[in-house]
């Protein structure tokens, strides 16, 4: 399997790996078929996400993902996290295999899971985020192979 230098990157140099006491909103999602976790720290201060933190256990892409993923939204607003989608992470590290795309669903999903988390807990409404659902059992295996 060939993976692209950006990816080898950020598996061997992951940015943002650690955790964020007091986050203003944690997510964390899981694949079922593989078994791989991902929990993402936000630190949002005026619809700024200040700060983030991954802890992935899980494959060398999923690790990537996040780290990528991370660095993307770094200094972001809500909005703009909320647009970031598995393929943007993807073609952030040039590309995944595509047995590897579900790697990158669960980063776009642990960031939604944790802006549902810090709108819980901060009794807002995200409207894009409405009826969005960590998905821990459904297998993202099919979508997004092209
Ligand atoms: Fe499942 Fe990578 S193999 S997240």
């Amino acid at each position: 399997m060939q993976y692209s230098d950006k990816v080898m990157d950020h598996f061997l140099h992951p940015r943002n790996v650690g955790e964020i006491e007091d986050a203003s909103g944690v997510g964390e999602v899981g694949n079922a078929k593989c078994g791989d976790i991902m929990k993402i720290f936000l630190d949002v201060e005026d619809d700024i996400i200040k700060d983030v933190k991954f802890q992935t256990f899980g494959c060398g892409s999923a690790i990537a993902s996040s780290s990528m993923a991370t660095e993307l939204i770094k200094g972001k607003s809500i909005h703009e996290a909320l647009a970031l989608t598995n393929k943007a992470v993807a073609e952030a590290l040039d590309g995944l295999p595509p047995v590897k795309m579900h790697c990158s669903v669960l980063a776009e999903q642990a960031i939604k899971a944790a802006l549902v988390d810090y709108a819980q807990k901060n009794n807002i409404v995200i409207p894009e985020l409405e009826g969005f659902e960590p998905d821990h059992d459904h297998d993202h295996d099919v979508e997004d192979e092209d």
